[in-house]
């Protein structure tokens, strides 16, 4: 269903159980806008068993009014903050929650990169750093659920997991300051918002002039975030250098090893580990062992080697049986 109508589709596992969303809820049951039909009203307390009843009856899409788009991101980040302080929810649905949400507010905000969007993401992340400082199985989760299809706001909230969970075992920085990381790091693609869907999606080979377009996105970014809801440069300096290489040869700047910070060097590895893992419509996933392999031979160079082995001890640790 095309967002111009008045509904637009949200995944079924961004509503959060024993919570009343402020918004009217409905569900497709026939074809086209007339098939759409009221399941909940706004401010009607939604149980556990209602959620596990729809996802029963194989109903993964819900639909809201497209004028509650902003009431819906409100709710969302609102209720992540409650669910993380809820002592009887166990780690793996605490996961399962923050990473659909996550995935939501991110795809959100590619879409329409204002402040309202970017502030949303900034809570998420901020909410992600706090579960993986506090919660030892917090990453253990992630790794298992995270998605192997790839899209940018897929990829992103992969990123910013990957991003503070190596920062956390590397034990480089105080919460506030891997807060700020992990803000940067979920959004460190946002400037691709501003990039022509077209060449974003292209399945072949890209003409120059197309890599040309796409290496505007750091600096893109960092000028949505900067100019809307500014981050500290701890977190821009992510945005704009993940994909500066050690070896002079990545962009915008083609800065050097010593040019680039430790915390671009980390999210330039965890993106490249990302991308090579995860399906896209023109190539399949490699195995995370061949991905690594791949990153400490053919990118030996362009990679910081020491950090590469910090992120094989990481996934070391969580892919053991
Ligand atoms: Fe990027």
């Amino acid at each position: 269903m095309p967002e111009s109508l008045s509904f637009i589709p949200i995944p079924l596992e961004t509503l959060i159980e024993e919570s009343s969303p402020d918004f009217d809820i409905y569900l497709q049951q026939g074809s086209g806008e007339k098939g759409v039909v009221l399941y909940r009203e706004a401010n009607l307390f939604l149980s556990h068993n209602q959620l596990v009843r729809l996802k029963h009856n194989g109903i993964d899409t819900v639909f809201i009014r497209g004028a509650d788009r902003g009431k819906r991101l409100r709710y969302m980040a609102g209720q992540l903050r409650q669910v993380m302080e809820r002592q009887n929810i166990p780690t793996s649905r605490k996961t399962d929650i923050i990473y659909g949400l996550s995935k939501g507010v991110v795809e959100n905000v590619m879409e329409d990169p204002r402040i309202e969007n970017v502030e949303i993401c900034k809570e998420v992340a901020v909410q992600h750093v706090a579960f993986i400082i506090s919660d030892e199985l917090a990453f253990q989760n992630f790794f298992k659920i995270m998605s192997y299809d790839y899209y940018t706001h897929t990829h992103s909230v992969n990123v910013c997991i990957f991003v503070t969970a190596l920062i956390k075992a590397l034990r480089l920085c105080d919460e506030q300051t891997m807060k700020v990381l992990g803000m940067g790091a979920l959004l460190h693609d946002i400037g691709k918002s501003r990039i022509d869907k077209a060449i974003l999606n292209k399945r072949g080979r890209l003409t120059p002039e197309e890599f040309e377009e796409i290496k505007k996105h750091p600096e893109l970014g960092v000028k949505i975030v900067q100019d809307s809801s500014p981050l500290p440069a701890a977190g821009a300096n992510i945005i704009l250098n993940h994909h500066e290489k050690c070896d002079g040869s990545g962009y915008p700047r083609g800065l050097n090893a010593d040019g680039i910070d430790v915390y671009s060097k980390i999210t330039c590895i965890v993106d490249i580990f990302d991308a090579l893992t995860t399906t896209r419509c023109y190539k399949g996933a490699l195995p995370g062992f061949s991905a690594l392999e791949i990153m400490q031979n053919e990118m030996r160079d362009q990679v910081n080697q020491a950090l590469l082995k910090e992120l094989i001890v990481l996934i070391g640790k969580v892919s053991r049986p």
